[in-house]
């Protein structure tokens, strides 16, 4: 799997060559200035919660790339409204299948309001199931015992948690969330992007290293392998 980081919680995920593309917010982000966004490749969006900070950028990559749109049934209806035609209605616990993997909606507590106020539906995670490998992606969310439903479901390989606390969970619960699902290889997510959620990141790195984890974080625009 090849994973390029846009910046906030957008990353793109190749698998079995197949492009996915979550919760982009890249034009509206000062951090990520140098994100072209008419150059990033999707087959596939995901999208967690309809805030402004997940979902910016999805009108515009969904017309440009004609990329499908999976997320709930709330934000579906509000996108297709505004034209986005290629869309995929999920709600928390149904698994979509497709040819490069699965993907499965889970937990998450959060809200989920659309920019211009209309109701946004639940906000969810996903889990990625594929032949080169399973990853947790969990959007906007707070620790909850429900993560420990993950680490039962499913060997997952690596997770995308948020860090950045104020309007997630932050390192210190991300840390108990690895036991949860069972997985101490993290990327981070959600944080540094606004002042509230500004983290010292080798303060963070360091605490994951302490309790035997790891934390990547991921310069902006940067690809890794996994
Ligand atoms: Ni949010
Ligand atoms: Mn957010």
């Amino acid at each position: 799997m090849n994973i390029t980081y846009y910046g906030h919680s957008c990353f793109g995920v190749e698998i079995n060559g197949k492009h996915l593309l979550f919760d982009p917010f890249i034009s509206h982000n000062k951090l990520a200035i140098n994100i072209n966004i008419n150059a990033i490749k999707a087959d596939y969006i995901l999208i967690t919660h309809g805030h402004e900070d997940h979902i910016a950028d999805v009108e515009a990559i969904a017309k440009n790339t004609k990329a499908k749109v999976i997320c709930n049934g709330e934000i579906n209806d509000w996108l297709v409204r505004k034209g986005v035609e290629n869309t995929h209605p999920m709600n928390i616990g149904g698994k979509l299948k497709l040819e490069f993997g699965n993907i499965k909606a889970v937990v998450a507590i959060h809200s989920s309001s659309m920019p211009d106020g209309t109701y946004g539906g639940t906000a969810m995670g996903f889990v990625i199931e594929s032949t080169e490998g399973s990853f947790y992606y969990a959007g906007d969310t707070a620790l909850t015992y429900d993560m420990k439903l993950i680490g039962e479901y499913r060997n997952i390989n690596f997770a995308f948690l948020p860090i950045g606390d104020n309007y997630t969970m932050g390192v210190d619960n991300a840390i108990i969330a690895c036991n949860f699902i069972k997985c101490d290889d993290i990327i981070g997510m959600h944080y540094d992007t606004f002042e509230s959620i500004q983290i010292d990141k080798n303060e963070a790195i360091n605490k994951f290293k302490q309790q035997g984890k790891k934390l990547t974080l991921m310069p902006i625009g940067e690809t890794i392998t996994k």
